[in-house]
């Protein structure tokens, strides 16, 4: 897991991570794996190897959607509202790892974009069940991994959705912070 090490190591240093600072447009150095999917390629993953009891019980990561083009989230059968996830052991899909430069397509992040709000999924007791949980130094009472900041004093994970108070340090109501953005987007 050489580019795996090479991401921490420059995540460490501070030198670029698209996981916080990642604006449309702008190319940023990010780790792939080679798919051998119906369109061969570079797909771009969150640097964050993990296992959801919750969910399921594989070791996988999650794509990066804001560098996912169009084309690869049809292939990877992500249809916008679910998170596709990919699971490096799968050698006959998924090959070797590299860091690539890659440009950001979008600013949704992970696989449950905005336009999931208000929609009652699987996942939603989940959400609740979660809510007033500690999220202290932006790491995910979760997992752990690294929380974005939305701006607006939301923190969001973009593995499976929490949303976080930047103030209180505390996940909220996942609905009413997507309502917020959705919001603050029309004005
Ligand atoms: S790691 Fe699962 S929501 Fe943050």
């Amino acid at each position: 897991m050489d580019a795996y090490n090479t991401f921490k190591e420059w995540q460490a240093k501070g030198v670029v991570t698209p996981l916080d600072d990642c604006e449309v447009g702008k190319t940023y150095n990010v780790l792939c794996i080679w798919g051998k999917l119906n369109n061969r390629g570079w797909y771009p993953v969150i640097p964050f190897l993990h296992r959801d009891k919750d969910f399921f019980n594989l070791d996988h990561y999650h794509n990066e959607t804001r560098f996912l083009s169009e084309e690869k989230r049809i292939s990877l059968n992500c249809d916008n509202r679910t998170a596709s996830v990919i699971d490096p052991d799968n050698k006959v899909r998924f090959g070797k790892m590299a860091v690539r430069r890659m440009k950001c397509v979008s600013s949704e992040i992970g696989g449950l974009p905005l336009v999931a709000a208000g929609k009652r999924s699987l996942m939603h007791p989940w959400f609740e069940k979660m809510e007033g949980k500690p999220c202290k130094g932006k790491r995910c009472p979760h997992q752990g991994s690294n929380m974005v900041d939305r701006g607006h004093g939301l923190l969001e994970c973009p593995l499976h959705g929490l949303f976080g108070d930047a103030k209180t340090e505390r996940i909220i109501s996942r609905d009413k912070a997507i309502k917020k953005l959705q919001k603050l987007a029309t004005v």
